[in-house]
């Protein structure tokens, strides 16, 4: 009898995380993977909704059940956002194009990249709907540019990340040397003709390239500015304080994304999860408030909706999908999650998404 070698199908999003590994470039994995300097925050993310437990009710009728919501007006099939990450071509060809069909074929939004390896308009060829993250550069002109390009391509919401005033240290990075291949570099940026990114300076051309033209003097009065720019809504996402969360609310913000860039930017900062519930107290009721960084479980979804967030994005749990197959693989990552999420709603006793509430959680 012929013996065939089975690959095992991934169960969960950690499956697909070793899959990548297995798969990928050791350095373009660790990229993907890698948080700033000791990674306590990349840690916390993770251990944080672990330590949430959660409170069922039983004997409730959850024969149907509805994951359906509505983001910025938008509707989608259920609360799971693709996060902005950059150079998606390091894990497949296909990229962004990939990402953005894989979105679009379940029913969610996927936020595009400043620094995406296909041009923004291309990625809006593939698929909709689309918000498009802007990384603020130096030259107000170029950031105008962008976001003109991006209205005009269909883009529903500017996305304006505030965590990168400057980049972080991310060691894994400077000790592998890591340096996108030959040839590889942001499509955007490239149709700005700012040139290649330099390869050198602390070992990174990406690094390097980051702190040559982001622009660390960013502040409200530029958010101010963006909004005569576009009709669009804005959201700003890096949000960590409920400080920050008022100010986003007074300078016109329609959302926020409470965020620590996946543990990639500022170390030390709290795992989101433990730094969402003051920001829901501080402005709740007038904005949506999203949040991203370690979400791997239907039940971390719970949990974040429980706490008040209206959705979540996922960052490395696509790419890895995206790494082992393509738009195929993006779309297995997006449906295993929401089947997660679909089986945590109807074990904790709750028909839809909208009546969940902190009463479903043991700890508040
Ligand atoms: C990111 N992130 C990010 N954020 C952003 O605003 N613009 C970007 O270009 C990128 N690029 C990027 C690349 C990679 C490889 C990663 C892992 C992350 C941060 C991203 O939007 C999101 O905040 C985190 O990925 C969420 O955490 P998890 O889901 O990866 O734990």
């Amino acid at each position: 009898m012929e013996t065939k070698t089975l690959i095992p199908e991934p169960v969960n999003v950690f499956e697909f995380e070793s899959l990548a590994r297995a798969k990928m470039e050791p350095s373009a994995f660790e990229y993907f993977a890698g948080g700033a300097e000791d990674e306590v925050t990349l840690r916390a993310n993770r251990a944080a909704f672990e330590k949430i437990f959660l409170r069922p009710r039983y004997l409730v009728d959850v024969s149907n059940r509805d994951l359906a919501t509505n983001v910025l007006g938008q509707p989608i099939s259920f609360p799971v956002l693709l996060a902005p990450t950059g150079y998606q071509c390091l894990a497949h060809p296909d990229g962004e194009l990939a990402t953005a069909r894989a979105a679009s074929a379940s029913g969610t939004i996927m936020v595009v990249s400043t620094v995406a390896t296909y041009s923004l308009e291309e990625i809006a060829a593939a698929a909709r709907p689309l918000w498009f993250q802007l990384y603020s550069y130096k030259d107000k002109r170029i950031n105008e540019r962008l976001i003109r390009r991006a209205e005009k391509a269909g883009y529903r919401a500017l996305c304006l990340t505030i965590d990168v005033p400057v980049l972080a240290r991310r060691e894994r990075d400077l000790r592998n040397c890591f340096a996108l291949p030959q040839g590889m570099q942001a499509s955007i940026l490239a149709d700005m003709e700012l040139g290649a990114a330099p390869q050198s300076a602390e070992s990174s051309g990406r690094v390097s390239y980051s702190g040559l033209v982001f622009d660390a003097a960013l502040t409200w009065n530029d958010v101010d500015w963006m909004r005569t720019v576009t009709a669009m809504p804005l959201v700003i996402k890096g949000v960590l304080t409920p400080e920050d969360a008022r100010l986003a609310v007074e300078h016109g913000a329609a959302g926020i994304v409470v965020s620590n860039h996946g543990g990639r930017q500022l170390d030390g900062v709290p795992a989101t999860i433990d730094a969402l519930p003051e920001i829901v107290a501080e402005v709740g009721g007038e904005i949506e408030v999203y949040l991203d960084s370690g979400v791997r479980r239907g039940t971390d979804v719970l949990k974040a909706l429980a706490l008040g967030a209206k959705a979540v994005l996922i960052g490395r749990p696509f790419l890895w999908g995206l790494a082992v197959d393509g738009e195929a693989g993006v779309r297995r990552v997006l449906e295993m999650l929401r089947h997660e999420l679909d089986t945590a709603l109807g074990l904790v006793g709750k028909r839809s998404v909208a009546e969940i509430d902190a009463r479903i959680l043991f700890h508040t």
